[in-house]
């Protein structure tokens, strides 16, 4: 028995390894030395076959108490050891609200700005304002006649099924709804200049919109839209193509360009939509534009007819363009934000990179 191995000395050098362990990477070396295949834990457990039983089975038995034990500091060691790796962690990436507090604790104040979606709103805006546009801005809470019936959809159109909202007030005496879209401003604008009398229109009409849209990368159901309206003499769907080219090179930047296809849209004929080139992958495709190199930005086309009778304007006489785009996903486009519901978690760290 006198190379009997020394259990309690196994134990005592095995408690002040696993004292002496910093660090979670310290404790996982620290198990495999006390406790792995090669420990001298596991050689002793291997000694045992040379035995004879009587003498095996005391052995067996402290040995079995001694792995208890050590299996137990280790335990504990490394739960403490993540315990204050964990509050370390969130202790080095804790968000320090009070620069923001104005008074004794903050040093120095710090001045907000604008949020993305207002700085993108204004971006447009001033775009807009350069080429000739006025811009306007209509009511969030709209009639079912502006939302819908002025714009051609009657009820049981189906293109009310894929612009749902919010009601507020369904039924009599007047429906009332929260706009799923900017266009209503359009009808305002009409009615009013031909109540006026100062037709022509030339103006964009920035605003919120919402939809019984469910939130992902990008859609939000509160989200902004920038409406656009002309109406004049003589105006053609290549005015249309034009202004919308110009705006795109103006705002994107000169390498990313403009282009229709056609589409469908109750109020406008014909109807397109309108792409630009994606600003990720600047066209050669990529996962965001599914590979097309083209992204959709909004809708547009020639006022319909069946809109200027609505708010008794002469289609003989004038003819006109629209188009509507989404604000938040031009934010989106410009600075490559991968996931648009970003712009409303109002994550400071996020907000103050713009
Ligand atoms: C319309 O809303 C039409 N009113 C546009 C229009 C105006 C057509 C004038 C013709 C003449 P659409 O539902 O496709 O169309 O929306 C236009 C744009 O709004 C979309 O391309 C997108 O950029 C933005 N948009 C729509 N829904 C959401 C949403 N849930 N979240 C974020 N942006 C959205």
């Amino acid at each position: 028995m006198s190379d009997a191995p020394d259990i309690d000395a196994l134990v005592a050098d095995a408690r002040t390894a696993i004292a002496a362990a910093r660090t979670t990477d310290d404790i996982t070396r620290v198990t495999t030395q006390v406790a792995g295949k090669k420990s001298p834990l596991s050689e002793a457990h291997r000694s045992l076959g040379k035995l004879e039983p009587e003498a095996r089975k005391q052995l067996g038995q402290r040995l079995h108490e001694a792995r208890t034990t050590i299996d137990d500091l280790l335990d504990r060691r490394r739960t403490e050891l993540q315990l204050a790796e964990m509050e370390a962690a969130m202790e080095s990436d804790l968000l320090d609200l009070s620069e923001f507090i104005p008074g004794p604790a903050a040093a120095p104040s710090v001045r907000g700005h604008l949020h993305l979606v207002s700085q993108t709103r204004d971006a447009l805006e001033d775009v807009f304002v350069g080429m000739g546009f006025e811009v306007a801005e209509g009511p969030d809470i709209e009639t079912d006649w502006y939302n819908f019936g002025a714009l051609n959809i009657p009820p049981a159109h189906p293109a009310r099924g894929m612009w749902d909202t919010f009601y507020l007030n369904l039924g009599a005496p007047e429906t009332t709804l929260l706009r799923t879209h900017t266009s209503p401003v359009q009808i305002h604008l009409m009615e009013a200049a031909v109540r006026d009398g100062s037709l022509p229109i030339h103006a964009v009409m920035p605003g919120r919109c919402y939809r019984r849209d469910t939130p992902d990368a990008s859609h939000l159901p509160v989200f902004h839209q920038i409406e656009g309206l002309v109406v004049d003499k003589g105006i053609t769907f290549a005015d249309l193509a034009g202004t919308i080219e110009v705006f795109t090179t103006a705002y994107f930047g000169p390498d990313i360009h403009s282009r229709l296809r056609p589409a469908y849209f109750p109020f406008t004929e014909p109807s397109a939509e309108f792409e630009v080139t994606c600003t990720i992958c600047h066209g050669s495709g990529c996962r965001t534009c599914s590979q097309t190199g083209w992204i959709e930005l909004g809708g547009c086309g020639m006022v319909d007819p069946a809109v200027f009778d609505a708010v008794g304007i002469d289609g003989d006489q004038w003819t006109g363009y629209a188009f509507g785009f989404g604000i938040d996903r031009c934010a989106q486009m410009r600075h490559q934000i991968a996931d648009m519901r970003a712009l409303n978690e109002n994550d400071i760290r996020f907000l103050r990179q713009f």
